[in-house]
């Protein structure tokens, strides 16, 4: 039994088909949000999740193809025959529509991008309590041109006679529009209406409560005997894993710690104290910094640095679980967008703008099971369940740290001589900013090193030094950023202690870049 198998439970919650929409998660936390358990699935595996599942509804997502293009994504039409009420959206109303008798075309005026006003004109059920002339948001090049028999129409809009649509007796719905964003104005009514009115869900799906549930299973896994080896990096998700293995099995877990020589002021402490010290778990910590950064000297590309950050973490992880004698299991703190089987995750023509390094970066040929008890919760759900073990605030809420750590803030060539300062300006900007509580509204805010030289005075003297930068974004998900500012007595209180205190920067910036175009980290 895989972990992910443990959560197919006694039945409910929503089946969510990924036809390849970019906005597939975004269905399955709404619906997780409602308090109901979902799960997205590829359509040719639909009718068979379907089947272990047993959803209490399915909803269809958007998705970028044509429903009358020979290569479509294939849905098994019986998934209309189960008895399941099904929402279709854009997409999936298209594709609806096609096997309920309707017909769809080419929109005529091309492709409908953005906003356009509901007009409603049922009011019953799918819509309750929806605003009639309220903003939804579109974004479609097909739409149903005839509906099949048994549906009618709910809402139009302007440019979509059937913005929504409904085959009460069926149970089948369908949207033109997307509900799930947050610029579609009562769009989380209109889930709620189909998860809880429509399809009479049951609202109990609550992360924090899974706690006993997540422990059992872990049990069962490794059973009476089994030893568990975790890669752990003091982030959210690997902690939380951590402590709750560490409740399921005790001192049969054996965590490791891969000090690479990239890691921010006082983390590999904090780490020690929280675990060792105060869990009292196995912990060890490997000192690889000089190998890390001996096998960084003169590399500069950020792909390249990436890759051999990525390479050395699996080589001295495997060495050590190898050396955990008996250990046939290997902990980690996988999460569920990372194992979506999402019509993007597998073969979607989606480019690689940067290679991303996790800690769970699996060996292949290391030949343990895997423990991954995180692997159908989000990152807010994982943050709830470690609040509820009793997990520190300062680590269940603590920003994002990248796997290739301060290597991706410390542009070019990663030397000592230039992760020493950007350590200590890094240090003065997390103290001033979490002193004064004003982390709460930021995503991530952390200090760069560029190695340009500009001029300066320090004293009376003329000095020649590298440029720190101060990045500060608000974000939901790191998908997109925006910059954002401090009160300008704490920017200067953060210039001047970095100026002051820190040798090696004649100069502190402000970067005032979205993302995108920009990315979050420099590199
Ligand atoms: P970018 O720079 O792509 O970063 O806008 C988006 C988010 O991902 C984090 N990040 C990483 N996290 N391994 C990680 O675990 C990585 O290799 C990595 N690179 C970037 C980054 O901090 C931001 O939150």
């Amino acid at each position: 039994m895989s972990q992910h198998d443990s959560t197919d439970g006694p039945g409910g919650g929503v089946l969510i088909v990924d036809f390849g929409a970019q906005y597939c998660q975004l269905i399955a936390r709404r619906v997780r949000e409602l308090g109901v358990y979902s799960r997205i699935t590829v359509p040719e595996r639909a009718m068979f999740t379907l089947q272990h599942m047993r959803p209490a509804a399915v909803i269809l997502s958007g998705g970028p193809r044509s429903v009358y293009e020979h290569d479509a994504p294939a849905l098994d039409p019986a998934i209309l025959r189960q008895g399941v009420p099904v929402l279709g959206i854009c997409y999936g109303l298209q594709w609806l529509a096609q096997h309920t008798g309707g017909e769809v075309t080419p929109a005529q005026s091309g492709a409908e991008y953005g906003r356009t006003q509901l007009e409603v004109v049922d009011a019953e059920g799918l819509l309750a309590g929806v605003r009639d002339g309220g903003i939804v948001w579109m974004s479609h090049g097909d739409k149903v041109a005839r509906l099949g028999p048994g549906f009618v129409v709910l809402a139009k809009s302007a440019p979509c006679p059937f913005a929504v649509v409904a085959d009460r007796a069926r149970g089948f719905y369908g949207m033109q529009f997307h509900p799930e964003v947050a610029h579609t104005e009562d769009g989380a009514r209109m889930l709620a209406n189909f998860v809880l009115g429509v399809a009479r869900c049951r609202a109990d799906w609550n992360p924090g409560n899974i706690v006993d549930a997540k422990v059992a299973a872990v049990r069962d896994l490794v059973g009476e005997h089994g030893e568990v080896v975790l890669g752990l990096s003091g982030g959210v998700d690997s902690s939380v894993a951590a402590v709750l293995i560490h409740r399921a099995i005790g001192a049969r877990l054996h965590c490791v710690f891969v000090d690479n020589g990239l890691l921010r002021a006082g983390e590999r402490e904090g780490v020690e104290a929280l675990f060792r010290d105060h869990y009292h778990m196995d912990l060890e910590v490997v000192d690889a910094s000089e190998r890390f950064l001996g096998e960084l000297r003169g590399v500069a590309d950020p792909e390249q640095k990436r890759k051999v950050i990525g390479r050395i973490f699996v080589e001295v992880f495997r060495d050590k679980a190898r050396q955990k004698r008996g250990a046939r299991f290997l902990g980690q703190g996988t999460l569920y967008p990372d194992v979506i089987e999402s019509v993007a995750a597998h073969g979607g023509a989606t480019s690689t703008i940067k290679s991303h390094h996790n800690v769970g970066g699996l060996p292949a040929d290391l030949d343990m099971t895997l423990v991954e008890p995180l692997r159908d919760l989000f990152k807010d759900e994982v943050r709830a369940i470690g609040r509820q073990l009793g997990l520190p605030s300062a680590l269940v809420d603590r920003q994002p740290f990248p796997g290739p750590g301060l290597a991706v803030r410390c542009l070019g060539e990663v030397t000592r001589d230039k992760l020493a300062p950007l350590r200590a300006a890094d240090r003065i900007v997390r103290e001033e900013i979490e002193q004064r509580g004003l982390h709460r509204n930021l995503w991530q805010y952390f200090a760069v090193h560029v190695p340009q030289k500009s001029v300066g005075v320090k004293g009376d003297a003329r000095v020649y030094e590298d440029v720190c930068v101060l990045r500060l974004v608000s974000s939901q998900d790191a998908m997109t950023a925006d910059w954002e500012l401090l009160p300008v007595d704490v920017l200067k209180r953060i210039g001047s202690r970095i100026l002051n205190e820190v040798k090696g920067y004649s100069r502190v910036c402000l970067d005032i870049s979205s993302k995108p175009p920009a990315t979050i980290e420099w590199e």
